[in-house]
């Protein structure tokens, strides 16, 4: 395994030159694009890192994996589906037409941002500070990593720049789609988005899933094997937003993609697989990322169609 890892980011490493890293949201801009990194772990306890698998980033949208699962067990599927719909989209992740062209009381998944944002109103917490510390907390304890924290400086960039999310978050007020402070919702949003990770870290977020729900290495049960098949399946259909027809043909992964430049995806019964590499193609997927994925499922036929 390790030799085969070592072999794709070489292979890979060429299409870190492609794409651009994100700069809507200032801070990420600094990232350096030459990054490349992947991080494997499987059930039956093998971990395996290479190229730049130690490098930090900021979790993004791989963090709205995270806060689906919390909502579900704070509030259980049916409570979190009645205000959120499971249906894919071809519009961009951050995209304000569909919610009003298709259902106004109904942001279309938890995956792009409006769903994203409607299902972190949804965490028990009565103010950002009590969401956020219970997000951090489930994070944690997912990963064993007591040191993931939020990355003030990225989460500072987006609440002054995200007035996109903010325009999302104001129209699902008005149509009830979310009760309470919006401004509130929103900064636990950001922070959730800005909690800085390595590619071991969402990769054990993955084994968890793969795992249907328990950590491989304790056996520790995070959430039942219902939610995580829940998840699972919401990412096949919408974790790479309008290229996830794409990824099920070429990866055939569960995945879920970040701004920041990662990819976590959990292949089930198998392994959890954490990538990363911050140059994004207009979708907003890691390129080189994308690249490592297809050729390791293409390698261990990983595919679970
Ligand atoms: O809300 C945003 O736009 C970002 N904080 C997260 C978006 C994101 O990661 C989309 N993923 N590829």
């Amino acid at each position: 395994m390790q030799i085969l890892l070592s072999s794709i980011i070489n292979h890979n490493r060429k299409y870190t030159k492609e794409g651009e890293v994100a700069t809507y949201i200032p801070e990420l801009s600094k990232a350096d694009k030459n990054h490349l990194g992947i991080y494997v772990v499987t059930l039956d306890g093998e971990e395996y890192g290479e190229g730049d698998y130690n490098v930090k980033f900021t979790m993004q949208s791989i963090s709205k994996v995270v806060t689906l699962m919390l909502a579900l067990l704070d509030n259980g599927p049916e409570k979190v589906f009645e205000k959120i719909d499971m249906e894919p989209t071809a519009d961009t992740f951050n995209s304000i037409s569909s919610l009003e062209t298709r259902n106004p009381q109904k942001p279309l998944n938890p995956m792009i941002n409006s769903g994203a944002i409607a299902t972190t109103s949804l965490i028990y917490g009565e103010s950002s500070e009590k969401k956020i510390e219970r997000i951090l907390k489930f994070t944690r304890r997912i990963t064993g990593n007591k040191d993931i924290n939020i990355n003030y400086d990225v989460f500072k960039s987006e609440k002054e720049t995200g007035h996109r999310n903010r325009a999302l978050a104001y129209y699902m007020k008005s149509t009830g789609v979310i009760d309470g402070d919006v401004e509130d919702i929103l900064d636990a949003y950001f922070m959730q988005c800005s909690m800085e990770v390595t590619c071991k870290d969402i990769a054990r977020i993955a084994a968890m899933l793969a795992n249907n729900g328990l950590l491989p290495w304790s056996g520790e049960r995070i959430i039942p094997a219902h939610y995580a098949r829940i998840v699972k399946t919401i990412m096949v259909t919408c974790g790479m937003y309008d290229e996830s027809g794409e990824f099920a043909v070429k990866v055939g992964i569960p995945g879920k993609s970040g701004v920041g430049g990662g990819i976590l995806a959990a292949v089930p019964n198998r392994m959890g697989i954490g990538v990363f590499g911050p140059a994004l193609n207009k979708k907003g997927n890691s390129i080189a990322g994308l690249k490592v994925l297809e050729e390791l499922s293409r390698e261990l036929d990983l595919s679970i169609f």
